[in-house]
């Protein structure tokens, strides 16, 4: 936490609610519920378990999530199988990836997306009825399984009928601020937080908790997510709490959010999802002196500018990988090919009105809205922090280091290596829900929980809550918020898309000097935005410490983490970086080899499947 530890003259006791449990789930997104669901399908009863979330229910980071969730159902491409689906998430994580993991993942996938479809999930279809599959970037089929683009939102609303039917309980606007441990057992004993709207301090005193808490991306000045959510409070917790963290420095920037200086700040960084590209969108620069050299733009209606996607990627085109398509657009901005705004074009005014607004309707919406009609004109976009690749080491059943202590979704490392496939997150969360709640469950038929003393859990409390309500009462110099916001300016300056040494250095000088600043802070009750803010900050400096002494160590390109210093990739590296507290408080950083694919994954790796764009033309 961002504020000093307790002296002994402070007073121990506040007064807190106690609520006692068999599991606590923190975070109410697709990973959380999808735990519960399972929890309670493998024969957990449903009043041992709660799932808690700082929104109000069904408002999860999920709903954002836009253009789809893979599976290989082979709906168009028959030849897809779950191996290559598995292939295609190693190599765009340039082989980072836990195989295991990987494999994990997309072998269940094609039955838990018909599982889905059995609970109502309302995919778009084909003409044959069909779950319909479009194109994503880089893999090798159409896998990407969706509703509209509002395939999140309707996966949430699923989740959460399918969750209600199970009675699975529920508690909006709970803020978890620390997870209690028992050291010496090396074990988790529950949790310690609060309530936003009365601002009451609660204890959870649980056999098991599970960390759905989502990603850490909002810690970058340009980002998809809302401003309070993905601040990092799932592998902040986690660490903090003695659990490792993994490719830190392994952040996602999606090539296509909404340019805030042409569509106003609220808007800047949110996402137009990669099914616009998908579905046939195609990038121009604003270089029309290109593009009359090179032939003209082509087709009537685009924009003027040059279809620059040929020149960086000229088989796969806008359909490249994330980081690919990235740093295009990056350089083309950088070099002042961009828009006035700092952008490039998006346009799909090629296809016709019916078809954008039956397959993109909430992109066709939106900007209907800002006065742009995607039929006749393209919208601008940048790219945006969007998803943290990185997170809390895991094992095969996503549980962490500290006994009891599981994570899962965006909060846990392994699946996605250096760089994510679109559409694989939802499949994560979904994927590995099964796995967690199924191991949790069959771990308490064996009785292999609870016993703890609690009496060490009572005395933690204690003292937490005592550091909490000082924090209450703080009258320092300094607003978490604006503190916040500056650490936001110092990853996007320094840990974003382009890193090299000086950048990076500089990145954790800054860092220092904001800790220091965050031991003296103004900050309000519970209820108010200036004591989320706190522990947010307090959570922000330590991920993002991770993210800088990660990227400074890694001294190789790969994926996300391009280092202009370092440009090539290095086969030495193939190794995770992995980071832990020690004793005293102090970031340690080591490396882990990366195990090798099974070999009916190698076989799909050896045949050399790919994305082929110009199937889309
Ligand atoms: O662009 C998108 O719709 C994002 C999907 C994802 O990140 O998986």
């Amino acid at each position: 936490m961002s504020f000093q530890e307790r002296r002994d003259d402070q007073p121990r006791e506040t007064a807190y609610e106690t609520v006692d449990l068999g599991v606590l789930v923190i975070g109410a997104g697709a990973a959380g519920a999808r735990t519960a669901i399972e929890l309670v399908e493998q024969g957990v009863d449903p009043e041992d378990i709660l799932v808690i979330g700082k929104r109000t229910h069904g408002d999860a980071h999920t709903t954002w999530a836009r253009g789809g969730i893979n599976g290989a159902l082979g709906t168009h491409d028959p030849e897809d199988d779950w191996t290559i689906h598995a292939a295609d998430t190693l190599k765009e994580g340039h082989f980072l990836n836990d195989p295991e993991k990987v494999e994990t993942v997309t072998r269940r996938m094609p039955d838990v997306l018909r599982e889905l479809d059995d609970w109502g999930m309302p995919y778009s279809r084909t003409d044959d009825g069909e779950i319909d599959q479009r194109y994503f970037g880089a893999q090798s089929f159409r896998r990407t399984a969706f509703a509209g683009d509002h395939t999140g939102e309707s996966l949430m609303e699923t989740l959460i009928r399918r969750a209600r039917a199970l009675s699975v309980p529920y508690r909006d606007d709970v803020f978890v601020t620390r997870l209690l441990t028992d050291d010496a057992a090396g074990r988790v004993l529950g949790a310690a937080g609060f309530d936003m709207d009365t601002g009451e301090f609660v204890l959870f005193d649980a056999d098991v908790v599970v960390l759905a808490a989502g990603g850490h991306t909002s810690l970058y000045d340009r980002h998809s997510s809302r401003d309070d959510e993905n601040t990092g409070d799932g592998p902040a917790l986690a660490y903090q709490a003695g659990a490792r963290l993994m490719d830190m420095e392994f952040v996602q920037f999606h090539p296509t959010g909404m340019v805030g200086g042409r569509y106003g700040e609220e808007w800047d960084g949110r996402l137009v999802t990669e099914a616009v590209r998908g579905e046939g969108g195609r990038l121009f620069n604003a270089d029309v002196s290109a593009s009359e050299a090179s032939g003209g733009a082509g087709e009537q209606g685009s924009p003027a500018g040059e279809r620059f996607m040929e020149r960086y990627s000229p088989e796969q085109m806008e359909l490249d990988a994330r980081d690919v398509v990235a740093r295009a657009i990056d350089r083309e901005v950088r070099e002042g090919r961009g828009t006035d705004d700092g952008g490039v074009y998006l346009d799909i005014s090629h296809r016709d009105r019916d078809f954008i607004r039956e397959r993109l309707p909430r992109m066709y919406e939106r900007f209907a809205e800002l006065g742009v009609d995607m039929a006749t004109d393209p919208v601008e976009v940048a790219p945006t922090a969007h998803y943290g690749m990185g997170g809390v080491v895991v094992d095969a059943v996503g549980e962490t280091d500290v006994d009891g202590l599981y994570a899962v979704g965006e909060t846990m490392a392994g699946v996605h290596g250096a760089n994510r496939l679109g559409g694989n997150s939802l499949a994560e969360t979904v994927a590995f829900g099964v796995v967690t709640g199924a191991a949790i469950a069959a771990r308490r038929q064996r009785g292999a929980v609870g016993g703890a003393d609690s009496g060490v859990l009572y005395d933690r409390a204690a003292i937490h809550f005592a550091d909490l309500g000082r924090l209450a009462r703080s009258d320092g110099t300094y607003d978490p918020e604006a503190l916040f916001d500056e650490l936001r300016e110092v990853l996007w300056a320094h840990a974003g898309i382009r890193r090299d040494d000086r950048g990076l250095s500089a990145g954790l000088d800054a860092l220092a000097d904001l800790r220091t600043r965050a031991s003296d802070l103004a900050v309000g009750d519970p209820t108010t935005r200036s004591f989320a803010f706190a522990m947010n900050l307090g959570f922000a400096l330590d991920v993002a410490e991770g993210i800088l002494r990660g990227a400074a160590a890694r001294t190789e390109s790969r994926g996300a983490h391009a280092r202009t210093d370092y440009p090539e990739t290095d086969e030495e590296w193939r190794r995770n970086v992995v980071l832990h507290r020690d004793s005293v408080g102090a970031m340690r950083l080591t490396t882990t080899p990366v195990d090798e694919p099974s070999e009916a994954v190698q076989v799909a790796l050896d045949a050399g499947y790919e994305l082929d764009y110009h199937q889309l033309e």
